[in-house]
């Protein structure tokens, strides 16, 4: 008799078995190889990088980055990766560390700012953002026993100043803009809002997890950036995911603080155990060590030269995709995008944009669905279907009406 795929197997299975069973399983997940997911995965399309991180992730496999006197060469390279984000963004080296994540280094800058309010005497324990921060800040919120505010953002996507000040008072313990939002890929006006935090004797986080790691080079290679680092007064902490334009696999992100004595509100130390002096400065226990050797290799292997290759590929590629959107009849994009994403829709609403999606969906695209728009983000790898996927989205607006009949599968609000 068979057994149940949910009880705990009986007998070992042999390696290879078990490397075909995957193989199947994987059947369904998505190629983000083939260029054709806009989400999830930033394809960096570079196979000697790969290798790097293949070799690399081998070697760390099962080292554990707890306890830093076990592995000086992983507290040397989460050192230098700090430094280099630190001398990316403007501010000195040792003022952050590495986490797994956007979601974790969000996690620990809104910890930090509970922290600094109650050091401050100040009853301040509400974060006020736009309503396009990414969910990760009520999430914290959520575990940190904090409140928030979404404002709604002004007509041109960007948190709107005038809203926000009003939202924003003695209860305030962080400021939060995004450079740029997921939804709609557009920078807040970081200055203004971190003014407004100064003003309440808050803190001020910049969620640079999408643009931390290509906002540098986007202005190193002529392109206009706004104000959004540590250069602008007001800035206490910023997160950037090496995973998503560091073009690092996943597991890796950074949080920086404008100080030292900021980033310290991370450190916890517990000496009444039995088991020996605890103490660790992320929110994990034990710490994969591959993404942080790997983020490493990465970095040091592009280099700014690298780094600076990539981020031209992806503003040209975005370009095309953008102004091919555009040119299609009856396709409207949200705002004004500058960088490697944004959202598009039908003119004619969300139930058209659905069925549009669909047909993308039928000729093997994977775009995701937003509430008010389907959402495209750009990494190298995409440079070789944008002329595959314009020829089709053109097809997808002229023959959605065919498709109609079949179930909806918007995930958005209705119309
Ligand atoms: C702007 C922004 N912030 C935070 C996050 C959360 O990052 P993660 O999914 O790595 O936790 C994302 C993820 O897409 C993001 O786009």
């Amino acid at each position: 008799m068979s057994e149940s795929p949910l009880s705990m197997p009986q007998t070992g299975r042999s390696v290879d078995e078990l490397l075909q069973d995957i193989d199947e399983m994987r059947g369904n997940d998505i190629d983000w190889r083939s260029g054709r997911a806009f989400s999830l995965v930033y394809n960096a399309d570079d196979p000697e990088l790969e290798r790097l991180q293949h070799r690399v992730a081998d070697m760390f496999l099962h080292e554990n980055a707890l306890n830093p006197f076990a592995y000086p060469s992983l507290v040397r390279m989460e050192q230098e990766v700090v430094g280099f984000a630190a001398d990316l963004f403007g501010t000195e080296p040792g003022s952050g560390t590495m986490a797994s994540g956007g979601t974790e280094s969000i996690f620990l800058a809104v910890h930090t700012a509970r922290e600094v309010a109650r050091e401050r005497d100040r009853d301040a324990h509400r974060i006020v953002m736009a309503e396009t921060a990414h969910p990760a800040f009520t999430k914290a919120a959520h575990y940190l026993g904090m409140d928030t505010v979404r404002v709604p953002v002004g007509a041109d996507l960007r948190a709107d100043v005038d809203s926000m000040s009003q939202q924003i008072d003695e209860r305030t313990a962080l400021v939060v803009g995004s450079a740029p939002c997921y939804p709609y890929g557009i920078i807040d006006p970081i200055a203004d809002l971190a003014a407004l935090a100064i003003d309440v004797d808050a803190l001020c986080h910049v969620d640079a997890c999408l643009g931390g790691w290509l906002l540098p080079f986007w202005e190193r290679i002529g392109e206009s950036v706004p104000d959004w680092n540590f250069a602008v007064p007001g800035v206490t902490s910023i997160s950037a995911d090496i995973h998503k334009y560091g073009y690092c696999f996943k597991g890796a992100s950074v949080v920086l603080y404008s100080d030292k004595a900021l980033k310290a509100h991370q450190h916890f130390l517990f000496d009444g155990w039995p088991g020996g002096l605890y103490g660790s400065a992320t929110t994990a226990g034990t710490r994969p060590a591959a993404p942080i050797a790997a983020a490493w290799a990465t970095i040091n292997h592009l280099g700014m030269d690298g780094y600076l290759a990539k981020t031209t590929v992806v503003r040209d590629t975005s370009r095309r995709f953008l102004e091919g959107v555009l040119a299609i009849d009856g396709l409207q994009v949200a705002g004004k995008p500058t960088l490697s994403l944004f959202e598009f829709s039908s003119v004619d609403g969300v139930e058209t944009t659905g069925a549009i999606a669909d047909v993308m969906d039928d000729r093997g695209w994977n775009l995701d669905r937003q509430q008010g728009g389907l959402h495209l983000m750009i990494s190298p790898g995409h440079a070789h279907a944008v002329d595959e996927f314009l020829v089709d989205l053109a097809y997808a607006v002229e023959h959605h009406g065919e498709n109609r009949g079949k179930a909806a599968s918007y995930g958005g609000v209705a119309e």
